[in-house]
């Protein structure tokens, strides 16, 4: 047997991938993303995510969150659209005007989570799926497949959907990632030292990041970033590839100029935006 390869993720695919502005653009050239999770007392997640968005270049960003948060986002980050929804209902209009969903940072897996999953699914909208949003899957949709979904899984949450653990995930990180795209289709990333990208075109390694990214919230950073590249107009793996390169490089950058240990999840977006926009 022949062992499988996988590509290497370079920081080149991060400008090819992204679109340039035409000075005559407006908002809605950049599409609507829409992040739905911070169930009552995981609030930070939701935050994190939907700001990581509205960096990361979405023309408009809105936030589905329990009504606790809304206060909070709207103080750090005004410009997203925070909506508090008690369930499904109060959410619709907004899953109905977004051009992807992120769900599960801080989502829970209660019946809240479970009704605005449910709703994201049945939207039809290219879908990130994120922490407990996979958790849920694992749980209520085991047998699920679709073309037009982003999993982010950690190894924990990959061993979840696979009904293995981590820890059998992390022996084997190549052929998890590969056999969960096989099971669940769309494009997987599995997180940690070492990012996998497996979709539909192959399966690539990112030789980039550092131990300053193991610390709360990074991987909510991840998803919003995700959300916001498809929003304006990458496909979910070119999205998977050049997000999963740019959040590690962010994370590199930071690293070199302050040091690895203290780095916040929530520096990462604003060292990404300076990657993305390399000429200033
Ligand atoms: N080297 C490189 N990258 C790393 C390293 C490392 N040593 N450690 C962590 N990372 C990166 C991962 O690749 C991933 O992008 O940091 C991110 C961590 O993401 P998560 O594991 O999802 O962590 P976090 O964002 O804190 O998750 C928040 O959601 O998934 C649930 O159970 C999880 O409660 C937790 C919450
Ligand atoms: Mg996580």
């Amino acid at each position: 047997d022949i062992e499988p390869q996988a590509d290497l993720l370079d920081a080149e695919l991060v400008h090819e991938a992204l679109p340039a502005r035409r000075r005559s653009s407006h908002k809605g050239n950049y599409g609507h993303l829409l992040v739905i999770g911070g169930a009552p007392g995981f609030g930070g997640a939701a935050l994190l995510a939907s700001q990581a968005g509205a960096r990361l270049g979405a023309g408009k960003v809105s936030l589905a969150t329990a009504p606790e948060h809304v206060g909070a986002s709207l103080i750090r980050t005004p410009e997203i659209m925070a909506r508090g929804v008690r369930g499904v209902s109060d959410a619709q209009s907004l899953i109905d005007m977004a051009d992807v969903i992120v769900v599960g940072p801080g989502l829970g897996k209660d019946a809240w989570g479970q009704g605005l999953l449910q709703a994201a699914l049945d939207s039809g909208k290219p879908l990130v799926i994120d922490a407990d949003g996979l958790n849920l899957l694992a749980l209520y949709w085991p047998d699920l497949q679709r073309d037009d979904w982003l999993l982010t899984p950690h190894p924990g949450e990959a061993g979840r959907l696979l009904g293995s653990d981590g820890g059998e995930v992390e022996v084997d990180r190549l052929t998890a990632a590969r056999e969960l795209q096989q099971r669940l289709h769309g494009t997987v990333v599995l997180k940690g030292a070492g990012t996998l990208v497996a979709g539909p075109t192959g399966t690539a390694i990112c030789p980039y990041g550092n131990p300053g990214m193991a610390s709360g919230g990074t991987g909510d950073v991840l998803s919003g970033m995700l959300g916001a590249l498809i929003a304006q107009g990458l496909t979910i793996e070119q999205a998977a590839r050049a997000g999963v390169t740019l959040h590690a490089l962010a994370a590199d950058k930071a690293a070199h100029e302050e040091g690895e240990r203290g780095l916040l999840a929530g520096d990462l977006a604003s060292y990404a935006r300076t990657l993305m926009n390399p000429d200033n």
